[in-house]
C-alpha cells in the first residue's frame, strides 16, 4: 500500500505541474478528490489490509489528502496570479504627461466604454433607450419603493431644484417610463449622467455615469441575471475577471446583490483606487421587486425580471487604468484625448 500511495502521489505531482487553466485544475481535483477519484478507491481498498495495516495506511492516505488539497490550493493561487498579470498587461499605460498631437477632436473615454457596453447588449437583444437628466420625486424613488422619508433616500445625496424637480441620482430613475413604454417581454439598457451630492476622492465624484438595464419577461431568474453579467464583463475585459457577488439592500430589488470586480489597477493588492481593499464595488443589482413592476404597470404574477445598475465611470477605470476618478470632469483635452484609438 505504501508504494501505491507514493506512485499516486509522484503521479499527481507531475499533473499539476503542468495545469495551465482553471478547467483543468478541476477535473484534476475530480480524478483525485471526487467521490469516485483515486484516494477515495485507496480508502475503499483498506479493508483488504490488517488492523495494523489499516491504521497505517489510514493514516498515509490522511497525508496524501492534505498533501493534494495544498497543491490544489497553491496551483489555483498561481492560475489567478497569472490570469491577473495577463488582465493588467492589457490595460493600456495612462500616462497624464503623454502630449497628443491631434487636429481633430476625440470620444471621451466614458463615451467608448458606453458604446461598447451597449454593443455588447444590443448584440443580446436589448434596446438602447434614452430620457432625460433632471427627473421627478415619483421616477427616481416613489416608483422604485422608496416612499418619501424613506431612510433609503439618505444613500443618495439629491440635488432638488426650485421646480421640485430634481438631478437624476441613479438611471433606476427610468424603469418605470421604460416599463410603462414596453411593457413585458422587455429588455433594454439606459445610460445617463448622474448626480449626488458627495465629496470627492479618488473613487468618488458628485457626476457620474451609470447604465442601467432590465429585463423581464415570464420566468426570469438570477440565473439569467449572472449570465448577462458575466458575459458582458468577459467582452469588456477580453479575459476572465474574478467577480464576487455579496447581498446588496436597495429596496426596489429582492433579493439585491452587489457585484464586485477584483481592481485591475493593483490587481487586488489595494490601492487609493479601490480604497486598499482590492476589490471596486462595480454593479449593483438584482430581481426587480414586484411592487415597482405593479408600479410599471406589469403583472408581478406573471413575469419576473432583473435589474442592473452598472457603474460606466468605473467601468472605465479599469478598462483604460485611470487612477483617479476626477480625471473624467477635468477638461483636461490632453490626457482624455489619449484614448480614441484604442
Ligand atoms: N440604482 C442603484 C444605485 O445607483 C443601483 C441598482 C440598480 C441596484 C439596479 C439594483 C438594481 O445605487
Amino acid at each position: 500500500m505504501d508504494n501505491i500511495i507514493k506512485e499516486l502521489y509522484d503521479d499527481f505531482i507531475g499533473k499539476v505541474q503542468s495545469v495551465t487553466s482553471f478547467d483543468n485544475l478541476e477535473k484534476l481535483r475530480i480524478e483525485y478528490l471526487g467521490k469516485k477519484g483515486k484516494v477515495s478507491q485507496l480508502m475503499r481498498d483498506l479493508h483488504k489490509l490488517s488492523v495494523e495495516g489499516k491504521k497505517n495506511a489510514g493514516q498515509l492516505i490522511n497525508k496524501l489528502k492534505s498533501a493534494i488539497q495544498e497543491n490544489l490550493s497553491v496551483c489555483a493561487e498561481h492560475l489567478v496570479a497569472t490570469e491577473y498579470d495577463r488582465c493588467i498587461a492589457d490595460v493600456p499605460i495612462y500616462d497624464e504627461s503623454l502630449i497628443v498631437e491631434k487636429p481633430l477632436g476625440s470620444y471621451h473615454p466614458i463615451t467608448l466604454i458606453q458604446r461598447t457596453v451597449e454593443e455588447i447588449f444590443r448584440s443580446m437583444g436589448f434596446t438602447i433607450e434614452d430620457y432625460p437628466e433632471i427627473v421627478d420625486d415619483f421616477n427616481c424613488f416613489q416608483a422604485l419603493n422608496i416612499p418619501e422619508f424613506h431612510p433609503a433616500r439618505d444613500m443618495q445625496d439629491t440635488y432638488y431644484l426650485s421646480t421640485g424637480q430634481l438631478l437624476k441620482t441613479h438611471t433606476s430613475a427610468v424603469q418605470n417610463h421604460i416599463m410603462r413604454k414596453y411593457g413585458s417581454p422587455l429588455r433594454a439598457v439606459f445610460s445617463s449622467r448622474c448626480f449626488r451630492n458627495e465629496s470627492t476622492d479618488a473613487s468618488h465624484e458628485n457626476t457620474f455615469f451609470q447604465m442601467e438595464g432590465i429585463m423581464i419577461d415570464k420566468g426570469i431568474s438570477i440565473s439569467n441575471l449572472i449570465y448577462f453579467m458575466k458575459t458582458m464583463l468577459s467582452e469588456v475585459f477580453k479575459c476572465n475577471v474574478l467577480v464576487r457577488l455579496r447581498p446588496g439592500f436597495f429596496p426596489f430589488v429582492e433579493p439585491g446583490f452587489e457585484l464586485d470586480i477584483n481592481c485591475l489597477i493593483c490587481g487586488g493588492k489595494g490601492c487609493p483606487s479601490c480604497k486598499g481593499s482590492g476589490w471596486l464595488e462595480l454593479c449593483p443589482c438584482g430581481m426587480i421587486h414586484p411592487k415597482v413592476l405593479e408600479y410599471g404597470e406589469i403583472d408581478p404574477e406573471e413575469n419576473s425580471g432583473f435589474a442592473f445598475g452598472l457603474g460606466l465611470t468605473r467601468l472605465s477605470m479599469m478598462k483604460y487604468g485611470i487612477k483617479d476618478i476626477r480625471t473624467f470632469n477635468s477638461c483636461d483635452l490632453k490626457a482624455m484625448s489619449q484614448f480614441t484609438n484604442l
